[in-house]
């Protein structure tokens, strides 16, 4: 099983737990989105993804993934038989109307293009508005928000991690 993870950053919040992720799950690649990515075959080549995305604007993507996004719908490319898995930075307090809604926005990319998804999230701990990473009743990744809460990333990183493997049976 060949795992990749990839990962938009603008302050290096979602690159860090990036790498963290990585470590634990011993990725075959990991890309940031500014830097190393070229091309979807990239996300095609693994059979496990981890998708990470801070949220900007209100409630969008980071910058580095709006074209990829758009090209794996406009391509409609094929990601059925593919584990994902999604995690990103927020600001529950100053933006909590859209509180990492990217991961919202990348899910329904890739499960429209026939992804399974790992990873999900409760909800018991965050105080936010609204959110459209809410997926039935949880989040559909993981959230971190280092400006209002750093000192539970840790913890919460963790957890996913070893939620995500439970899933995947490792
Ligand atoms: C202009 C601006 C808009 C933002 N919009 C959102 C938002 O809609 N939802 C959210 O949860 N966080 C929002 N944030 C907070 C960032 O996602 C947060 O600072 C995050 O830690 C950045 O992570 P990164 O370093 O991985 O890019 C916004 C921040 C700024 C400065």
């Amino acid at each position: 099983m060949s795992v990749g993870v990839f990962y938009g950053t603008c302050s290096g919040i979602t690159g860090n737990v990036a790498h963290k992720i990585a470590e634990a799950f011993e990725a075959d690649e990991v890309v940031n989105m500014e830097e190393d990515f070229d091309s979807t075959d990239q996300l095609l080549a693994h059979d496990i993804l981890f998708l990470g995305s801070s949220t900007w604007g209100q409630g969008d993507v980071q910058r580095d993934w709006v074209d990829p996004l758009l090209e794996i719908g406009d391509d409609e490319l094929d990601f059925s038989g593919k584990t994902v898995a999604f995690f990103g930075a927020g600001d529950a307090k100053t933006h909590g109307e859209h509180f990492v809604s990217a991961l919202g926005k990348m899910y329904d990319v890739f499960t429209e293009r026939g992804a399974s998804v790992v990873g999900f999230f409760p909800t018991e701990g965050y105080n936010f508005e609204a959110s459209l990473a809410m997926k039935n009743a949880m989040f559909c990744g993981l959230p971190i928000d280092e400006v209002n809460e750093p000192e539970k990333t840790q913890a919460r990183v963790e957890a996913w991690i070893a939620k995500v493997k439970e899933e995947i049976g490792e």
